[in-house]
Parts: C-alpha cells; sequence; structure tokens
C-alpha cells in the first residue's frame, strides 16, 4: 500500500535537484518543467477520452464554438502552447504542428527559456489503443531581448538545458532530465500529481531488445543492413543475437529500451535519405535523456546532439538506446563503408 505521507511529487523533486546543483536558480525552470506536467495531465485526459468519440457519435464530436472535434494532435498542440505562453518563462517555441516558430501572444512577458515540442508522437496509435507520447526540449534563450528568435531554438542539443517526454500508456508517466540523471515519475490520477517512481534510471551498456522498421530492410544501405543481421545472431563473436519490439512509436519504443536496455534505429533509406524523425523535437530530447542515462545516440556516424541545427523541421537518421550497441552500428557501416 503506497504511504502518501511518504511520496515526492515532481514539483518537489525538480525544487530540490536545482537547489542541489544551483544554489543561485530563480525557480523559473522548475515551473516551466511544472507547465509542461499541467499540460501533459490536460493532454492525458483528452487521450482517455479518444476511444469513447465513436461511441458518443458525432453530435457530441462538435464543440460549442460548432466546430469539429479537433484531432488529437492539433488538441495536444494548443493545450501545450496554452500551457507555456502567458508564464513570462518562455520567449519562442518551434512544434512539430507548426511550420514557423511559434511566438508569445501581445501583451505578454517573454521569458528566459525556448521549448521545442512533439506535441503527440506517434499518433497513428492511437487509433489502436497503443501508447503514444509527448516530447519536449527547453534551451536557454540566446537572443537578447523581446520576442525569441529561430536562433533560440536552432541550438545544438548539447547545448539544451533539459528535455524528456510523457508517455502515455498503462500509465501516465513523466520522464526527464535536466543534466543530472534521468528520473521518472507516475502519474497518480487519483490525485492528479506526477509522483517520483523511477529515480536515476540508468540504461544498460549493451540491451536485450532492437526496434526499428524492418519492412524498410530492401532500401537501406549495406552498412544498416549488416548492422541488423547483427541483431539478428548473425554476428555472434561481436555481437549477441537480440529480441525484436517495435512498437513505431518512438516514445514508447525508447522508454522501454531506456530501462530495459536495447537499440532504436531509424536509418535514412533510399527514397528518405535523413530517415523520418525530427532532430529538433524528437531526436535531440530523446538523445539528451538516452546520454545522462549512460547510453548513447548518433545519426549513425556523428553524435546526434552536435549537430548544429539549420532548419526547425529538419530530419536526421537516428540510432538510440544502449552504449555498445549504439557503437556497434556506428563501427558496422564504418567498415561498411570502407570496403565499398
Ligand atoms: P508522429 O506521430 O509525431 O508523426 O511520429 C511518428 C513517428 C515515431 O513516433 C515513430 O518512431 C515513427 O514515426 C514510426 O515510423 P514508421 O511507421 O515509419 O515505422
Ligand atoms: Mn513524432
Ligand atoms: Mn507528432
Amino acid at each position: 500500500m503506497l504511504n502518501r505521507t511518504l511520496v515526492t511529487t515532481l514539483e518537489r523533486f525538480i525544487l530540490d535537484q536545482e537547489a542541489a546543483f544551483h544554489s543561485d536558480a530563480s525557480g523559473e525552470l522548475t515551473n516551466l518543467l511544472y507547465d509542461i506536467a499541467l499540460g501533459a495531465k490536460l493532454i492525458a485526459a483528452q487521450i482517455r477520452r479518444a476511444g469513447l468519440v465513436d461511441i458518443i457519435g458525432t453530435a457530441a464530436a462538435i464543440n460549442v464554438q460548432g466546430e469539429e472535434q479537433q484531432k488529437l494532435d492539433v488538441f495536444a498542440n494548443e493545450t501545450l502552447k496554452n500551457a507555456l505562453n502567458h508564464t513570462g518563462r518562455v520567449c519562442a517555441m518551434a512544434s512539430e504542428e507548426d511550420e514557423e516558430l511559434v511566438p508569445i501572444p501581445d501583451g505578454y512577458p517573454a521569458g528566459r527559456y525556448a521549448v521545442l515540442f512533439d506535441p503527440l508522437d506517434g499518433s497513428s496509435n492511437i487509433d489502436v489503443n497503443a501508447p503514444v507520447g509527448t516530447i519536449f526540449a527547453i534551451a536557454r534563450r540566446v537572443s537578447t531581448s523581446g520576442q525569441g528568435t529561430l536562433q533560440d531554438v536552432l541550438q545544438p542539443g548539447r547545448d539544451l538545458v533539459a528535455a524528456g517526454y510523457v508517455i502515455y500508456g498503462s500509465s501516465v508517466m513523466m520522464v526527464y532530465s535536466a543534466g543530472h540523471g534521468v528520473h521518472g515519475f507516475t502519474l497518480d490520477p487519483t490525485i492528479g500529481e506526477f509522483l517520483l517512481s523511477h529515480a536515476s534510471i540508468t540504461t544498460p551498456a549493451t540491451g536485450k531488445y532492437y526496434s526499428v522498421n524492418e519492412s524498410n530492410f530492401g532500401r537501406w544501405s549495406l552498412g544498416v543492413q549488416r548492422a541488423v543481421r547483427g541483431f539478428h545472431g548473425d554476428d555472434p563473436t561481436r555481437l549477441k543475437g537480440k529480441n525484436s519490439r517495435y512498437i513505431g512509436s518512438l516514445v514508447a519504443d525508447v522508454h522501454r529500451n531506456l530501462i530495459t536496455g536495447g537499440v532504436f534505429i531509424y536509418p535514412g533509406d533510399s527514397k528518405n535519405r535523413d530517415g523520418k524523425l525530427r532532430l529538433l523535437y524528437e531526436c535531440n530530447p530523446m538523445a539528451f535523456l538516452a546520454e545522462a542515462a549512460g547510453g548513447k545516440a548518433t545519426d549513425g556516424r556523428r553524435r546526434i546532439l552536435d549537430i548544429v541545427p539549420s532548419g526547425l523541421h529538419q530530419r536526421t537518421p537516428l540510432v538510440i538506446g544502449s552504449a555498445a550497441d549504439v557503437d556497434y552500428v556506428g563501427e558496422v557501416i564504418a567498415e561498411t563503408e570502407a570496403s565499398a
């Protein structure tokens, strides 16, 4: 039985961490993370009702303004923006759902941080009741005053202040890092609070799972094909064969591998040279977490966090997870290219 007098809330944990590592902290980052947690709770509540929309019928799907019910990724996007844009803590936002930089509305103060997010990742999974997520990254502003600019969001991932995700699965969890470990909190729906459930998550150096959309096999480079054959067990002197797990929801696939150990890859292919995933609000935050948990993340060659971004929605191949497994993929790709 949970003793509620002993639990650590997300808010208290972040406050304690800030006090421990940044004695001069103003509490702004704590509050910003808490704003994101609030947005996540609102999104979680809406997702839980998603399966009911068909039963309740189209009449209930028309909202008070007479508009049709929003798609969940639009809802999630609006919810996060509204949780962040009036607080004075944020100078600009970048979202998967917005083509351009999202400014702070007129009349509200601009703050010290830029926030980048994928409001609903894996949204096609909603229809089949499989896990989805929200991914976020927080950068310190580099522009000097007024509204934030592109410069504030186009920073390499190594300069992020914090990053995390929320997974809407069998339970709702928020996992974040502000550079000092990776910590997970589970939402207790009876009190509406995220409670510390996974302190200091570390990823085993090698994992038992590999996660990749193998239907693309024929379009991959020889190096990527060889690495995946290694996962199958075809290179036993260098790598023990792995078990396959792929949900098709980055947050869920990375979450599993972060905890149990494993490697997720979304390589480039002959159709999509840079793969599918976006650098700024998918790969960077996940890479930040992977490294903080003792894992690694590359594009098959370079460290993800060292890529200097040039566009809001640019894509990159991704190899992420247990350090030795990520290294294996990089080595096989390099050897294959060298012998070509
Ligand atoms: P989103 O729903 O934000 O567009 O992202 C979906 C992404 C990601 O969650 C997942 O890893 C990937 O798409 C799966 O792609 P494939 O269907 O090509 O495997
Ligand atoms: Mn996504
Ligand atoms: Mn999305």
